[in-house]
């Protein structure tokens, strides 16, 4: 990654000194996608262990569009160490919090959209409505529902976009997302609390490594 700047010099040590700076025991972390440029899961093993043995009771991992390891999710399921949990459309509870997740896609209203981006694009709304869904149904008491997504729902100039709508139909207190990697996206996409959401930006490089922390109980 150095070739995209400095920020990305050493970053695997940063990210992993930070994180156990930072996360306790009883925390539940969010990865918002895009772990490794590895295209085959034998071959992540090893990040997936380091992730599993580092603080946080559960790491809830979503798919970025450079994950090319991520192929058949089933499959997934099945070989991952403890204390992994991985969102493709779907939701779980863990303890008296819901999250759901799905990759998303660059939106048909982004400048840098393709005609050719639309199928994967629709694909995802789907998968992100099945998510929303599945996390309705799992609240029983009020619990807050995390939403994960590697693609903002935000275009790359700072629009809402049709994940942005679907999203506010629904009754979620977190939506959290990375992708995006220059500093004129960052200061475009909207964040913090809209119609009611919390909205975090979080990838690594623009919170210089350090996880960030979306919600805690009584606040
Ligand atoms: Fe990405």
């Amino acid at each position: 990654m150095n070739q995209f700047g400095a920020i990305w010099a050493n970053h695997p040590a940063k990210i992993v000194n930070n994180w156990r700076s930072i996360v306790d025991e009883d925390d539940i972390v969010i990865v918002a996608g895009d772990l490794t440029w590895a295209t085959k899961f034998d071959s992540i093993t090893s990040d997936l262990n380091l992730i599993s043995s580092l603080p946080g009771q559960q790491k809830v991992l979503i798919r970025g569009n450079h994950d090319y390891w991520w192929k058949k999710h089933k499959k997934i399921l099945k070989s991952l160490p403890n204390r992994i949990k991985t969102l493709c459309g779907d939701a779980i509870k863990i303890q008296n919090q819901i999250f759901c997740g799905t990759r998303g896609w660059i939106s048909p209203n982004d400048p840098f959209s393709d005609p050719l981006d639309n199928k994967t694009f629709q694909k995802e709304l789907k998968q992100l409505e099945m998510a929303l869904n599945a996390a309705t149904l799992l609240q029983t008491n009020y619990e807050p529902i995390h939403v994960a997504l590697h693609f903002p729902p935000f275009t790359t100039a700072g629009k809402e976009t049709r994940f942005f709508d679907l999203l506010c139909r629904f009754k979620i207190e977190t939506c959290t997302y990375g992708h995006f990697h220059m500093k004129e996206e960052w200061e475009k996409i909207p964040k913090g609390r809209i119609n009611g959401i919390n909205f975090i930006l979080s990838s690594t490089d623009y919170l210089s490594h350090k996880p960030v922390l979306i919600w805690e109980q009584n606040q």
